[in-house]
């Protein structure tokens, strides 16, 4: 197969094609990326040139888009404005890509009549207090990137329902791993404590998460696009939920560093308390969770050790003025 993979240049994206050229020896890939702050050529070093393509476009572009799907068997589309700081910052491009730009997708995936697959998030579900999401629960998303994500999914519902198209949805919790765009907690965190900067908490620091090693979800990704049924969502969790704070001082424990680096700040405005997902159906595929959060998070933590070459530019690019203004204060 040729795949289209949107976004394949950001951190999900590109580890997903490290997953599917090592698991798929005979197929290849076309990226399509725009290359914002958070799409990198970087993240397809190492990758065999003959059998990855980087076109450098917008999702939202319907020419791009019609080029790059010429000769392509599926679209799995990860491109997105994906961290929820930035949509309450400035959510008219969330809703740009996610949304209109998912749609422009669908529609080309529609004419082409191949498979569309669309890489969303439980933050669609929004809040739980107790118990877990299933895909059949309704679709409360609270923050500008989730009700564009939410947006997506629907748009992708309604193709299915009225065309017939063949398109579908797998929906992750927070995703970790190498290659994460340091604006993310995890990230953040581990860069923070190996500089000595301190680990900004949000709140009281008890909302909860459900972690995935970042290769664990795109197993999933994969068995849903081969074996998944049109018109569905399949939810994928990891196997840990844990608050914040006790995802930090993990971070603390794994680089050497003690309490003194945390430091409640202001709370993220509307911040979810917790998220959980129900993973059975994807389970009935032939699913496993993987990778327990302690195990992944002392990889993740060795690979950004080991990979200051990958991070240094962007510490000391345009994240800095983002960190100055969102936080206040100085990255050291
Ligand atoms: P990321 O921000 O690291 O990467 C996004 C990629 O999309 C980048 O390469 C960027 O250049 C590209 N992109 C952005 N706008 C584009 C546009 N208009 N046209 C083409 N390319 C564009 O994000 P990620 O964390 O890898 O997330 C990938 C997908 O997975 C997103 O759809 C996100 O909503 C979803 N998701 C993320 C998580 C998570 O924890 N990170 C969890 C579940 C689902
Ligand atoms: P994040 O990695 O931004 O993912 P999401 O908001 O999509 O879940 O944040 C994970 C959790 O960590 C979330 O509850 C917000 C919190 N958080 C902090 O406490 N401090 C931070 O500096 C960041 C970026 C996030």
């Amino acid at each position: 197969m040729r795949i289209l993979v949107a976004g394949g240049a950001g951190f999900i994206g590109s580890a997903y094609l490290r997953r599917r050229l090592a698991a798929h020896p005979g197929d290849s890939v076309r990226v399509l990326d725009k290359l914002t702050y958070a799409g990198r050529r970087e993240n397809l070093d190492g990758l065999d040139p003959d059998r990855v393509e980087l076109v450098e476009g917008d999702i939202a572009d319907r020419d791009a888009v019609g080029t790059a799907i010429e000769g392509c068997d599926a679209i799995v589309n990860f491109a997105a404005e994906s961290h929820v700081d930035r949509s309450i910052q400035s959510p008219g491009e969330f809703i740009q890509t996610d949304v209109f730009g998912a749609f422009v997708m669908l529609e080309a995936a529609r004419q082409a009549g191949i498979r569309y697959l669309q890489v969303s998030t439980d933050e669609v579900y929004g809040s739980i207090e107790s118990g877990s999401f299933s895909e059949d629960s309704p679709l409360r998303p609270s923050s500008p990137y989730s009700a564009s994500k939410a947006g997506g999914d629907l748009i992708v519902g309604a193709y299915r329902h009225t065309y017939d198209a063949d398109a579908l949805i797998v929906r992750g919790s927070n995703n970790y791993g190498p290659r994460q765009h340091p604006e993310k907690l995890i990230p953040l965190c581990i860069l923070n404590a190996l500089a000595g900067d301190p680990l900004p908490v949000y709140g009281d620091g008890m909302q909860v998460r459900n972690w995935i090693f970042v290769e664990d979800f795109c197993a999933a990704i994969d068995l849903v696009l081969q074996g998944g049924e049109a018109g569905e969502a399949y939810n994928v969790g990891g196997p840990d939920e844990l608050p914040n704070i006790d995802a930090v001082k993990l971070i603390l424990e794994l680089t050497g560093r003690d309490g003194s680096l945390i430091e409640h700040v202001t709370d993220r405005p509307g911040h979810d308390r917790r998220y959980s997902l129900s993973s059975d159906k994807i389970r009935a595929l032939g699913w496993e969770p993987g990778a327990r959060f302690a195990d992944g998070l002392r990889r993740t933590v060795e690979w950004y050790r080991d990979n200051e070459w990958w991070w240094a530019p962007i510490r000391s690019g345009e994240y800095r003025s983002y960190y100055q203004r969102h936080y206040g204060r100085a990255l050291s």
